[in-house]
């Protein structure tokens, strides 16, 4: 079948206004957040609802056409854009399947659709008097599905999990074009394999994600945020430690350096604390005030401490503005290199990091969330030529150490290349089986994962 006949075919099942083929409009959603990751696509595919997603998958699929889903395109490592090796694909855009159910107050639990983004989850769970647990920057833009299917873990990691703990169920369309649905409310539920929990971090490369079952929590009505200076991340992690021994509920904590705190005030963001600072650690506690949170840290010896109640914006701002000014700071497409280390290894791995970029001639700018040892690295100003061998470098150093190559981002096309270096021979293996069993044609998200 011709692309042209399968394009007009979708129309069909979508309404032509949903199948979009001109570049001046689909160059968006084949270029990613950082501009580093450029694919094409024939076409933009954008169903309503689960029912034409399955239709446009089966005759995707009979045609042997590639889809490559996608939500916000928010993503970090390329796996939401197409693939740019010329073969026919389409970009399924999820954003149209809005729904969100009422919430189950009884069962703390909502049924969104996968193109409902993260902040209309949580305005959801507020208006029901609960919340949801995952949070991070691009609340307003990343969507369920995205989220999901990236295993997204965002700034309440350390107390809630990822996307994938707050799956109570799921619906997906397989390549079959059968609809996968598990939806209900239940926190025991032990049937067999956990499909939802493997769909969490595959990345669009076993089904399309057309919604979720999400867990809610109770709300945090009382929260106290402080920004402290500390002279590395290991004196960071004893100040946790401290505040987690105090009683207190750690509800967030996060990790920032001197370069990323000048970059910040560089773009307009007022200091909390003096310049100078090596490292400063953002905690925030929930069930206390700042009173509380105060005395905490003065226990703990801590001398230079910004603190207020939460939700604290400003102080929230300093580390929140990390992205954003990144890539606007930056002469070249950023590159970004989310890493897990284990505890220990947190500090001398920063300082190698700052050796390998400078003999590479690149600015390093890190930070992360500290209490799961995840640290972000931001590479600005490399030039692309050079950006594999700055990434082979670093991912090399954290494998070193013990740590993971991807903590919350995924691998995408980014880290493709080094899946090995994250995954022994035999568990690749196991993936690959799984990958064939679910899609054995390879038309989900072809070159994501590296499978
Ligand atoms: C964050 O923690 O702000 C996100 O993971 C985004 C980023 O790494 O730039
Ligand atoms: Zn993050």
């Amino acid at each position: 079948m011709t692309t042209a006949r399968l394009l007009a075919d979708l129309a069909e099942v979508v309404g032509p206004a949903h199948v979009l083929t001109d570049p001046a409009v689909t160059s968006a959603y084949c270029t990613d957040w950082t501009g580093r990751w450029r694919g094409v696509a024939q076409a933009v595919v954008r169903p309503a609802d689960t029912a034409q997603t399955a239709e446009v998958v089966r005759r995707c699929a009979a045609a042997g056409v590639a889809i490559c889903p996608q939500g916000g395109n928010t993503g970090l490592v390329g796996g939401g854009v197409p693939p740019a090796d010329g073969r026919p694909t389409i970009v399924l855009s999820m954003t149209r399947l809005t729904g969100v159910d009422d919430v189950d107050v009884a069962a703390r639990a909502v049924g969104v659709g996968a193109g409902v983004t993260i902040g209309d989850v949580q305005r959801a769970a507020v208006a029901a008097g609960l919340d949801f647990g995952v949070d991070l920057a691009s609340r307003d833009s990343a969507t369920v599905g995205g989220a999901i299917a990236t295993n997204a873990g965002g700034i309440h990691f350390v107390r809630y999990g990822g996307m994938r703990a707050q799956l109570l169920g799921i619906e997906a369309v397989l390549t079959s074009g059968e609809v996968l649905r598990r939806w209900r409310p239940l926190r025991k539920d032990n049937v067999g394999y956990d499909l939802p929990g493997l769909l969490a971090g595959s990345e669009g490369t076993l089904a399309v994600i057309t919604g979720a079952l999400l867990r809610l929590v109770p709300q945090t009505r009382r929260g106290a945020v402080a920004v402290v200076a500390v002279q590395d991340p290991a004196r960071g992690l004893a100040v946790i430690d401290a505040v987690e021994r105090a009683g207190l509920t750690l509800h967030a904590a996060e990790l920032m350096t001197e370069a990323g705190l000048d970059l910040v005030h560089r773009h307009g963001q007022r200091r909390a604390l003096p310049a100078g600072t090596p490292f400063a650690v953002l905690i925030e506690v929930a069930g206390a005030d700042a009173g509380d949170l105060a005395a905490v840290l003065a226990e703990a010896s801590v001398d230079d401490a910004a603190i207020d109640d939460s939700p604290a914006a400003d102080l929230w701002a300093l580390r929140e503005r990390h992205t954003e000014s990144i890539a606007r700071d930056s002469t070249t497409p950023v590159v970004k290199l989310d890493l897990t280390l284990p505890a220990g290894a947190l500090g001398a791995f920063v300082a190698t990091v700052e050796r390998l970029a400078a003999a590479a001639g690149v600015r390093p700018i890190m930070f992360g969330h500290l209490a799961d040892g995840n640290v972000h690295v931001n590479l600005l100003d490399v030039d692309p030529a050079h950006a594999e061998d700055v990434t082979d470098a670093v991912l090399r150093e954290v494998a070193a150490v013990g740590g993971s190559i991807s903590a919350e981002h995924g691998v995408g096309r980014a880290k493709a290349p080094w899946l090995g270096l994250g995954r022994d021979a035999v568990d690749v293996a196991a993936m690959r089986a799984i990958k064939r069993a679910l899609d054995p044609a390879g038309l989900l998200n072809p070159g994501v994962l590296g499978l």
